[in-house]
């Protein structure tokens, strides 16, 4: 079953405009949450999200908070999958085809459940390897928008050079964030990650990582990478919802520490898994 506007009906019924803005524009904003064995993880912190981006693309969401979060717990009732993954996208809606808001419109509302994955142990063990390459995007990346391409093309050039995850590098600012996560480093005991900030996404699992840190007594610093200090960072890792806390140990072909997740890496991912146990379960 999925939702639609208010509905859940079965998948092959689900169908959106040909006209919707989604579609012809990529004037929409989406959320993935985990479910472990079907209990969401960090739903409030997602749905918070959702809200802000909408307000950033001024867009009224049709729901509240708690309706909404009503609808995701139904629509996952009967999920007993290990790992699950909430996919919710809302567009401004269908309308015929203008750049500037229409007047009629309403927002189209989509959720769906599909089957998750949990990272391997072995890429668990080894890590990952990371590519660099330009930020081609703007300044509303702290917008989880459906507005993808720069992404889409970053993890494609990943998956051709045999890569898990690309890194955005922007010019006078630093390596910001991947494709699809957030990153960290860790230089002399010291964590960084980038700041909040138009660069980024404010990851839930980064926050989680930071909160996790906080409560170890590791220390902090907020700030961009170059290129020149990640690669001589002791450890890097990527975070994300469906990656959790997952090492990169060769980056721009190069190795990363002694090659292998490093100690800090592996207690937080620990931590975090840890954490997730508490919340949901497993
Ligand atoms: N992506 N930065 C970007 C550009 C992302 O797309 C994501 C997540 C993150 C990490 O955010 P979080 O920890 O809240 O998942 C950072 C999701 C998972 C996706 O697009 O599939």
């Amino acid at each position: 079953m999925v939702f639609l506007n208010g509905q859940f009906i079965p998948e092959k019924q689900a169908f959106v405009s040909i006209c919707d803005r989604g579609f012809q524009l990529g004037d929409g904003i989406y959320e993935v949450i985990r479910c472990y064995q079907g209990r969401p993880f960090r739903l409030g912190d997602h749905i918070e999200r959702l809200f802000q981006s909408a307000q950033a693309i001024r867009l009224e969401l049709p729901y509240g908070r708690d309706e909404l979060a009503g609808f995701v717990n139904r629509l996952i009732a009967d999920v007993t999958w290990d790992y699950a993954d909430i996919y919710i996208q809302v567009t401004r809606g269908g309308a015929p085809r203008v750049h500037e808001f229409p007047a009629q419109i309403h927002p189209t509302v989509l959720m769906y459940v599909s089957r998750g994955q949990a990272v391997s142990p072995i890429t668990l063990e080894q890590g990952i390897e990371a590519i660099i390459i330009p930020d081609t995007r703007g300044t509303l990346c702290n917008i989880k928008s459906v507005n993808l391409l720069p992404n889409v093309l970053a993890r494609q050039a990943a998956a051709e050079a045999g890569a898990g995850e690309a890194l955005f590098e922007r010019e006078g600012i630093g390596v910001v964030e991947g494709a699809a996560s957030n990153i960290f480093a860790v230089r002399k005991g010291v964590l960084s990650t980038g700041p909040l900030s138009p660069y980024t996404l404010p990851g839930v699992t980064r926050d989680c990582v930071l909160q996790l840190a906080k409560a170890q007594g590791l220390p902090v610093e907020l700030e961009f990478l170059s290129r020149e200090e990640l690669l001589t960072a002791d450890e890097v890792f990527i975070t994300s919802t469906s990656k959790e806390v997952l090492a990169v140990t060769i980056l721009a072909g190069q190795m990363i520490g002694d090659g292998r997740p490093g100690p800090i890496t592996l207690k937080l991912a620990s931590d975090y898994r840890s954490l997730v146990k508490r919340e949901c379960g497993i």
